[in-house]
C-alpha cells in the first residue's frame, strides 16, 4: 500500500492494541480458541496471543498450515495447538468442542473469526444456491454451533469472553453483489448481540469488532479493495487483542455510527447511490464464470 493510502487508513480505520505488558497481563494463562487461524487476521491474532503467553487453540481446515504455525509458535516458546476443523461440517465442530474441553478443561476466550466471502451479482448466482449455503454454514451456522457447545461451560464458570470479527458492512446499507456474504455476517452479528444480553447475566462478555477493510487473501480478489486504504492483518490482530484484554462491547471506526444515522435519514438518496455503484462496477471474471 502506498504512503497516501497508509495515511488515509490512519484516518478511517480503528487501530491500536494494548501495550505488551497489558496484553501479557490480560492473556497469559488464558485458553483462547481462534477460528480461521490459518491465514489473515486469525493467523496474526494467534501469533500475537501466543507470544503474550496465551494457550492458543487454532482452528481452520488447512491442517498442514496449522501444524506448521503451531510448531513455529511452540519453538518460539509459546503454547499453540492445531485443531483442523471444517466449520461447515456439524460433526467436525462438535468434535472440536469436545476435544478442546477434554484436553484443556475450558475455553476462556472464543474468537469467532473464520469467514468466507463471496462477491457475485445475483444474476450470476441463479444456479449457485451453494454460495448461499456455504456462506451461511461458515459465517453463521458453524459459529452458532460452536458457541452452543462452549457457552454453557463459560456461563457455569461465570467467566468468559466472546469476540466476533464482524464487518462494517453489517451496519451500513447493503452494497450490490454482496448478498450472500452480508446476509450471513449480519445473521451472526445479530445472533451474538441477542445472546450477549443473556450471557452478561452470567458474567460472560462479548465484543463485536466492526472491521473495515483488511488486506488479506479474502479482500485481495476485489480490485477496488486492493487500491483502498485498509489495515494489515497484524494491525487487525491488535484490535482483537484489545477486545480480549479490555472487553469493550464494540470496536468500530469512528465514522460508523454517524454513517448509520445518515443512512437511516437518507435511505432514498443512498439507494440511488447504490444503483449508480451497481451500474459502474462489474463482477470479476472469476465471479462471472459459472
Ligand atoms: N479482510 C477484510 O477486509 C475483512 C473486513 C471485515 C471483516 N472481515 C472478517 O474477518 C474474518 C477473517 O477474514 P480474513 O480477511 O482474515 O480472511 P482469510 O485470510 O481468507 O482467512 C479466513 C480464515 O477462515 C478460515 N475458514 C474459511 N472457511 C472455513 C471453514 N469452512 N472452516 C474453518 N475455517 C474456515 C480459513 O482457513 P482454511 O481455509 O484453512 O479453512 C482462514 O483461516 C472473516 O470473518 C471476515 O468476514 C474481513
Amino acid at each position: 500500500m502506498g504512503t497516501v493510502m497508509r495515511a488515509l487508513s490512519h484516518v478511517v480505520d480503528p487501530r491500536g492494541g494494548p501495550s505488551p505488558a497489558e496484553l501479557r497481563a490480560g492473556v497469559a494463562g488464558q485458553i483462547v480458541l481462534v477460528t480461521g487461524a490459518s491465514y489473515g487476521i486469525g493467523e496474526a491474532t494467534a501469533r500475537v496471543l501466543a507470544a503474550a503467553g496465551a494457550t492458543v487453540l487454532m482452528v481452520a481446515r488447512s491442517q498442514r498450515k496449522l501444524d506448521e504455525l503451531a510448531a513455529e509458535l511452540t519453538a518460539a516458546g509459546g503454547r499453540a495447538h492445531a485443531y483442523a476443523t471444517d466449520l461447515a461440517d456439524a460433526s467436525s465442530v462438535s468434535a472440536l468442542a469436545a476435544r478442546a474441553l477434554e484436553r484443556h478443561g475450558r475455553v476462556d476466550v472464543l474468537v469467532n473469526n473464520a469467514g468466507k466471502s463471496i462477491r457475485r451479482s445475483i444474476a450470476c448466482s441463479y444456479d449457485r444456491f451453494h454460495d448461499f449455503q456455504r456462506t451461511i454454514d461458515v459465517n453463521y451456522l458453524g459459529p452458532v454451533r460452536l458457541l452452543l457447545l462452549l457457552l454453557p461451560q463459560m456461563r457455569a464458570r461465570r467467566s468468559g469472553h466472546i469476540v466476533n470479527v464482524s464487518t462494517v458492512g453489517t451496519r451500513v446499507p447493503p452494497a450490490p453483489r454482496w448478498a450472500a456474504y452480508q446476509a450471513s455476517k449480519t445473521a451472526y452479528d445479530v445472533f451474538l448481540r441477542s445472546v450477549a444480553v443473556e450471557a452478561r447475566a452470567d458474567r460472560v462478555t462479548t465484543t463485536s469488532i466492526y472491521m473495515s477493510l483488511v488486506h488479506t487473501r479474502m479482500s485481495a480478489p476485489t480490485p477496488v479493495f486492493r487500491r483502498s486504504p485498509g489495515l494489515r492483518p497484524e494491525e487487525a490482530a491488535q484490535l482483537v487483542a484489545r477486545a480480549i484484554v479490555r472487553k469493550p462491547r464494540t470496536i468500530a471506526p469512528w465514522w460508523l455510527t454517524p454513517a448509520e444515522l445518515i443512512a437511516d435519514a437518507a435511505r432514498g438518496p443512498l439507494e440511488a447511490a447504490m444503483d449508480i455503484l451497481y451500474r459502474l462496477t462489474s463482477d470479476s471474471p472469476e465471479a462471472a464464470r459459472r
